[in-house]
């Protein structure tokens, strides 16, 4: 028997099953290393948009806690004698409360907090209350209760769990105290007033945190989503978006440096996903800039990937204003200082103005930033007057740093035709390309780069997501496409060096756009099964492309490829061939796999498989049934330089390969 039969004769199972399967003839060149696959190439899509911010990542379970909503006590309900006052300790956050005596024994002043949605808590989890307090009259005391309560209970108390903070002084000061929870919880709120009689007391940044984050920041972030974001193994994080760096009108983009500093002093801004679909309105929806760019760029390094700001580039939303409404070229000084500062906050030197911000806030050490994007989903000769200017101060004070530039909105057209050019023109270092398409379209893009200009700006994808026609949901088909899809850009590492699905974040009571990569409620987090599309990939990037074809060409789900689509990576730290392959199709299909080039005492010795797949197009994971879809890992038994096995319809597969040599 020689190997190959051998080969054939350990996967006979799976063959016999699938005798009417077609065979397909896979060769890959295991000799001919090709391009480096970028430590970059599969990461994450931050914006706030679908509460991913506030009410999501950022682990504050208090909405407006600093009094800052243009409705002052939006998210408050108040009793007693509650008043509003603006001169606060925080020039960029000036508002507070004063709780004064009712005037009646019998009377309570007070305040509850609805949270987002509910406040989540868990039974037996701490959390840490603080504030920022005073009282009214020098040398008076005030006690404070602080209490999570269940506004649904039919029990005897609303109250479950409680804590007292005596405040002395008129002087401002930090107070904190543990509360631990007694219930598990989503829609607790949080109810805080003053026991009586009592002097008055004044109340600023009222605050609640789980004391569980992730990596236990007191600014910190919830550890189940933080802990899926590093799961994903991402190569890179762009934040803070998306369309929010650009904001409705001047007044709402996003503004990075009211995002670092001491957080009571960071002002809030208007998100601009609150009334931008009318089917979807969310008026209580706010930045308390709590999660700024201190914490993205920490968030980066926690989770391994190389941080990529997207800055303003000078341009508000474009599908929300005429270019007469736009932010004239005379003014774009600021918004290139911006950028130039930012890199001095994240990589200068603790001398310098801004290290010196980020080294007081705790990380004296830079962040070493490589890239930055200026301008999201920018279009039309405006965005090219504007960013030629910024290229220019760039390049002089940081030519270190690369840049990425945009396409515009679309994945082809007259907008994409004309920036790709322009780029060209201004030597972006990336460009970003955003497709949110249906499946016609990630079925038909799967050589999409294969002829792109290799001698122009690298590709960043960087926002991209299936959305099933009609269906726009996290759905296992979708995901599917999106494999097959990606098997393009993988082939094409020489190319493309980013791409990040879109978006990334929506909490269940408060999406204003799906599909979404993880959904959440208050105490519970899902993978969707475009979670572990990028999840697959990310983690099995391998370090450089290797030529993979069935007849002689790439394997792109072209007329007579039996809607497969496939590439190739070896990773040379672990001496494995890694193979993807999705079958789109409706029949099974035999994959003969050669390992050309193997030299003559090599060869494949096992490995595993991590096969995806559902006979359900439709299937997804919802936050009751989160384990519905995930992938399974098993053994590929094989040896010798031929592989054999058949992919079930609608499946994708990623084999690890062993290459191992004999003595
Ligand atoms: O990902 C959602 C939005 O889609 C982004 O904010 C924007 O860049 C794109 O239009």
């Amino acid at each position: 028997m020689n190997l190959r039969s051998i080969m054939t004769a350990v996967t006979a199972a799976t063959v016999l099953l699938t005798a009417s399967a077609a065979v397909n003839t896979l060769t890959v060149k295991t000799s001919k290393l090709g391009a480096p696959v970028q430590p970059t190439m599969y990461g994450l899509f931050f914006e706030d948009i679908n509460y991913a911010a506030d009410g999501g990542l950022y682990a504050e379970l208090i909405k407006n806690r600093s009094f800052e909503f243009p409705q002052s006590l939006m998210g408050w309900e108040s009793f007693g004698k509650v008043e509003l006052k603006d001169d606060g300790p925080f020039e960029r956050a000036p508002h507070y409360v004063r709780l004064s005596p009712s005037g009646h024994r019998e009377k309570y002043t007070g305040l509850v907090n609805e949270g987002f949605f509910g406040i989540g808590v868990t039974k037996d989890e701490d959390y840490r209350f603080s504030v920022w307090a005073r009282t009214v009259d020098p040398g008076e005391k005030a006690v404070i209760r602080v209490e999570l309560i269940d506004p649904s209970t039919m029990g005897e108390k609303q109250a479950f769990s409680r804590v007292e903070v005596e405040v002395s002084g008129n002087e401002w000061k930090k107070y904190t105290a543990v509360i631990k929870s007694d219930k598990t919880i989503d829609k607790a709120k949080l109810r805080i007033f003053l026991k009586k009689p009592e002097a008055m007391v004044d109340l600023e940044h009222i605050s609640l945190f789980p004391v569980n984050t992730f990596n236990g920041h007191e600014n910190g972030l919830r550890a189940d989503l933080a802990q899926l974001l590093k799961d994903v193994n991402p190569g890179v994080l762009r934040f803070p978006g998306g369309c929010i760096v650009e904001g409705t009108d001047p007044d709402t983009r996003y503004k990075w440096k009211e995002t670092v500093g001491p957080v009571e002093n960071r002002p809030t801004n208007e998100n601009r996903w609150h009334y931008t679909f009318p089917h979807r309105f969310f008026p209580d929806y706010y930045q308390s800039y709590g999660l700024g760019f201190y914490e993205y760029f920490q968030l980066a390094e926690e989770i391994g990937a190389e941080p990529l700001p997207i800055l303003n580039v000078g341009l508000v939303c474009q599908f929300q204003n005429s270019p007469d409404q736009q932010i004239p070229m005379d003014s774009l000084d600021i918004f290139i200082q911006d950028a130039i500062d930012l890199v001095e906050f994240a990589n200068g030197d603790v001398t310098t103005p801004w290290g010196r911000v980020r080294a007081d806030m705790g990380h004296p050490e830079p962040f070493n930033m490589k890239f930055i994007g200026i301008g999201n989903e920018q279009w039309d000769s405006i965005y090219p007057q504007r960013l030629e200017p910024f290229v220019k101060k760039f390049r002089k004070a940081h030519p270190e740093i690369r840049i990425v530039g945009s396409s515009g909105p679309d994945s082809e057209g007259k907008q994409f035709e004309y920036l790709w050019p322009e780029m060209t023109r201004l030597k972006a270092d990336l460009v970003d390309e955003h497709f949110y398409r249906p499946e016609t379209w990630f079925l038909a893009q799967g050589a999409r780069y294969d002829n792109y200009d290799r001698k122009g700006p690298k590709v960043f994808a960087g926002e991209y997501a299936c959305h099933g026609k009609g269906r726009k949901y996290n759905h296992y088909n979708a995901a599917l496409l999106e494999a097959a899809f990606m098997t393009g850009l993988e082939r094409n590492a020489d190319l493309v060096h980013m791409a990040t699905y879109a978006p990334l974040f929506a909490h269940v009571e408060g999406w204003q756009w799906r599909p979404d990569m993880i959904w959440f409620d208050n105490l519970r987090s899902m993978p969707t099964c475009s979670y572990y599309v990028q999840q697959l990939y990310a983690r099995n990037k391998g370090t450089n492309v290797l030529p993979l074809t069935m007849d002689g060409n790439a394997i792109v789900g072209a007329q007579g490829q039996n809607g497969l689509f496939a590439s190739a990576v070896a990773d040379t730290d672990n001496n494995t061939v890694i193979i993807k392959v999705a079958n789109t199709g409706e029949e099974p299909q035999q994959l003969d796999i050669n390992f050309d080039g193997l030299k003559k005492k090599e060869s494949i010795n096992g490995g595993k498989v991590i096969t995806f797949t559902s006979t359900d197009p439709m299937a997804e994971n919802t936050l009751d049934d989160p384990d519905r879809m995930a992938p399974v890992e098993s053994p590929i038994v094989a040896e010798g330089k031929f592989y054999t096995t058949t992919i079930a319809p609608k499946t994708f597969q990623v084999y690890i390969f062993n290459r191992t040599s004999k003595k």
